[in-house]
């Protein structure tokens, strides 16, 4: 790694500046900001690549910004960001490049790991799901019976199965509609038995998404696929190749399962999970949607690449988001993060960043081994508006907690019906400005109401928000979207000097159920847990038919 590893980041100089800084603006209001500076929201404004942030509606002032982008420079946030698109093994404690930015690189870049350029070999991955794409769509791909495919079942959880599900959603309007899309993830087998209860196996094709090709919730649901369709079609093993392909980094695993690798997308061990839907594992967002538009959606993640390597950071989108999230957890206690899109396309978009950011910066040992004295990854979770006005916002506008939103929303609807878009619009606008402006016992007072509610119809405001205004929701914008998300995840955890591209977390409790499925399946094994746990095992044993 060429960055040095970082010093105490609660000491630094970087970071007292802020902690004082914040002392001094702390109960400073929106209001009165926006009142005494008319050039406010022009100041606090980044439109860059077709993307509109409007961040003034936050607790900050230039002083903030200058700050903010001092502790950035002291954390080194320039030379990381090179070492991660230089293809450095920044995941330390997985001695693994971060190498996702070269997923959507264009075919003539150049983008080397240990030495050689991998952009061929993404542009050749792409290429062969594009081929398989049109023998699909085209019908000349045939099932085991001669029928065309009509159904695709993406089986994968995680990195495997949030980006498929959420661009499939989000993209549905480019979507081909001759062709049906189901995911499965969860081991349940509630998820299995839905997706495919009205499906015929002779025109199904499932897609086994696994990095590892050994998690548990895929394997066992590509199993129970392999059955499904054997049974449906007479038990001949043979319809196995007609009907699954596979992606993977993993061909021994791929090969054991009884797919032929001639059938299996590959990508790499430089994609983590969670930044893989752009890799093969998009290979049923590209079925959908076709591969020109998965190639424009890739172009716009590429556009955001280029934006965050090289803009100044007081324009640079995922680096000012990045820092204001670091801004509300670490110097406002706020807890959590609210996405809210304003449009139903996207409604999955939240579920999806919920990896994203948690699964990446949940941490609590810096790069170093040592325990963080501060908090990490607010907790970000959220609805499409305006479905979540009618739900928790109550909260966001007079609860207790501080709660930063996201508002994203498009000026253009993909569906125009009459008036609907400029309702949309005049709620999403208006919850920004509610939340920043709130309104004063004076201003209720003057409204003649009952002074018994007063106290309860005040809102004290000075609650924060980005409002991200696009034009339409397109592949690209997607694209750039998510990779705005990505990198100001990245931003966040350089700051916090925590490996983003770990998750250690998960593993523990992945143990644990591989030694408790026989306890279960066994009447007599005996327990050596806790008490709470040994009687959880003794009942389900008891209840289970
Ligand atoms: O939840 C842990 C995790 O490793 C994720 O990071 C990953 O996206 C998911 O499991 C699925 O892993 P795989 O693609 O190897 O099946």
């Amino acid at each position: 790694m060429t960055a040095k590893l970082p010093t105490q980041l609660t000491t630094s100089d970087a970071w007292k500046s802020l902690a004082e800084h914040y002392e001094q603006i702390k109960d400073k209001q929106l209001r009165d900001w926006f009142a005494e500076d008319a050039g406010r929201a022009e100041t606090f404004t980044v439109d860059a690549i077709g993307l509109f942030l409007d961040y003034s509606k936050n607790r900050i002032d230039g002083e903030t910004i200058k700050r903010l982008i001092a502790l950035a420079e002291s954390a080194e946030l320039q030379p990381r960001i090179d070492a991660m698109f230089g293809g450095e093994k920044i995941n330390i404690t997985e001695d693994r490049a971060v190498l996702h930015t070269a997923l959507r690189a264009p075919r003539d870049a150049k983008v080397e790991f240990e030495g050689e350029n991998v952009v061929p070999e993404v542009h050749a991955v792409l290429d062969k799901m594009a081929d398989f794409c049109d023998r699909i769509t085209s019908g000349k791909w045939k099932g085991q019976t001669g029928k065309t495919i009509r159904n695709v079942v993406n089986i994968g959880i995680g990195g495997s199965d949030l980006g498929p599900v959420m661009a499939y959603e989000a993209l549905k309007h480019y979507s081909n509609r001759d062709l049906v899309f189901r995911y499965v993830s969860n081991v349940d087998g509630t998820d299995f038995f839905e997706a495919t209860a009205d499906l015929d196996p002779t025109e199904t094709l499932f897609v086994v998404s696994s990095k590892t090709f050994t998690t548990l919730e895929t394997m066992t649901n590509a199993r129970t696929a392999r059955q499904w369709l054997l049974d449906g079609l007479g038990g001949d093993a043979s319809a196995v190749a007609k009907h699954f392909v596979a992606v993977s980094t993993n061909a021994a695993k791929v090969k054991e399962f009884g797919i032929d690798t001639d059938n299996m997308f590959v990508f790499w061990d430089w994609v983590g999970g969670r930044y893989s839907m752009d890799s093969a594992i998009g290979l049923s967002t590209m079925l959908a949607i076709g591969p020109k538009n998965f190639r424009e959606l890739l172009a716009g993640f590429h556009e955001m690449d280029t934006h965050f390597r090289t803009a100044p950071f007081d324009k640079n989108l995922p680096v000012l988001m990045g820092l204001l999230t670091v801004w509300y957890t670490n110097f406002f206690d706020a807890k959590t993060v609210a996405v809210l899109p304003y449009d139903q396309y996207l409604k999955r978009f939240p579920a999806y960043l919920q990896q994203l950011t948690m699964e990446s910066n949940g941490k609590s040992t810096t790069l170093s081994g040592d325990r963080v004295d501060y908090d990490t990854s607010p907790i970000f979770w959220g609805e499409p508006g305006t479905n979540g006005q009618h739900s928790f916002y109550q909260l966001i506008h007079q609860g207790t907690h501080l709660i930063p939103c996201d508002f994203i929303a498009f000026a253009n609807s993909l569906n125009p019906i009459g008036d609907h878009q400029d309702y949309l619009l005049a709620n999403v606008i208006a919850q920004g400005e509610a939340l920043a402006m709130g309104k004063t016992t004076k201003e209720v007072e003057g409204e003649g109401t009952d002074p018994s509610l007063v106290p309860h119809r005040v809102f004290e405001g000075n609650r924060p928000s980005n409002t991200i205004l696009i034009d339409r929701l397109t592949p690209a914008v997607l694209g750039k979207l998510i990779a705005l998300y990505e990198h100001s995840t990245f931003v966040q955890g350089v700051i916090w000097q925590i490996d983003s591209f770990d998750q250690w977390g998960v593993e523990l409790g992945k143990v644990l159920a591989q030694k408790i499925i026989p306890e279960l399946q066994s009447k007599d094994a005996s327990l050596s847990h806790d008490g709470s746990t040994n009687q959880l095992i003794e009942r389900y044993r008891h209840l289970k038919a």
